[in-house]
């Protein structure tokens, strides 16, 4: 079984749930708490022994490539003003050379479109995908956990958590075929059943290992719901031959490509934060209060 060494974070959409904050920030850099959204999602990466991260960006996106690089004036500046923890905050995110490369989506055409777009530097292998507007809370982290039962069963896997029964309607739901304990045999997915039709309450999280089969399935797919190549329809074509399984990840996800998602996580996250915890708590209370 080959290793998931590399890892593709589709990045190049529009954003339009968080505008008009993303019309020239990357709704990938907003801040959760005190760092970009794309900052949690490498170091979940990272943390899952990940050696090589694949942007697929798009226009307006530069500030991620230079996210991820020096920033020598502000550097200069800390070490001259003595901020050696910041300094070595910022520089810890830094890749290592080589380890990141920026592949363009030149239109927004949707997810499946976007992994497409990164077929050639990610070759022959199996691959992680991590949509870098979902951040997951836990510990091993998401990817981890997924990488970890992928030594396990192999092939195909994606990150599920259980929903509400009555909010299926919201999400990409699993249809199962038999279940092991965090493990889930699948046979199928659905788009947003309503909670009468659903197969199961187990929603896709954002987090995938892919065998690399999936490229020439996406590179004839047309477009599918919204008008856009969806990733789940190649998927659904690839289940058709290779096993795919569900992993019940523990932990707490947030998509924070959508404006409560977005203040909840700073919420929750800040909450957390042994520096920032009790000052955060006494101001969410004092809101409450009115
Ligand atoms: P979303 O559907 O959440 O992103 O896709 P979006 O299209 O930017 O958001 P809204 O709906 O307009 O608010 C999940 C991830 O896939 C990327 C996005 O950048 C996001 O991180 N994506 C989506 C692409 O890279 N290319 C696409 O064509 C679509």
């Amino acid at each position: 079984m080959k290793a998931v060494r590399k890892a593709v974070l589709p990045v190049a959409g529009l954003g339009t749930r968080v505008l008009p904050g993303s019309k020239t920030t990357p709704k990938e850099l907003l801040n959760v708490v005190d760092r970009p959204i794309l900052s949690y999602i490498v170091e979940e990466a990272r943390e899952a022994g990940i050696e090589h991260l694949v942007f697929v960006t798009g226009r307006g996106k530069a500030a991620i490539e230079d996210y991820f690089d020096h920033h020598i004036e502000l550097e200069a500046q800390l070490e001259a003003k003595g901020k050696t923890e910041m300094l070595a905050a910022i520089r810890a995110e830094l890749p290592r050379p080589g380890e990141m490369s920026f592949v363009r989506q030149m239109r927004p055409l949707g997810l499946g479109h976007a992994v497409w777009c990164a077929r050639d530097i990610v070759g022959d292998e199996p691959f992680a995908v991590l949509l870098p507007d979902v951040i997951i809370d836990a510990a091993p982290g998401g990817l981890k956990q997924l990488v970890d039962a992928y030594g396990k069963v192999g092939g195909n896997l994606i990150s599920v958590e259980e929903v509400a029964p009555s909010e299926t309607d919201k999400y990409g739901i699993v249809d199962p075929l038999s279940r092991d304990g965090d493990l889930v045999k699948m046979k199928g997915m659905v788009e947003k059943p309503k909670p009468e039709a659903a197969p199961s309450t187990l929603s896709i999280t954002g987090r995938y290992i892919l065998q690399p089969e999936i490229f020439p399935l996406l590179a004839e797919q047309g477009r599918g719901a919204g008008g856009e190549i969806q990733l789940t329809d190649g998927m659904a074509r690839l289940m058709e031959r290779q096993d795919f399984h569900a992993q019940v990840y523990a932990g707490v996800s947030y998509d924070c490509g959508d404006k409560i998602g977005l203040l909840r996580a700073n919420v929750a996250l800040a909450l957390k934060r042994p520096d920032l915890g009790d000052a955060a708590r006494a101001a969410v209370e004092a809101l409450l209060r009115g």
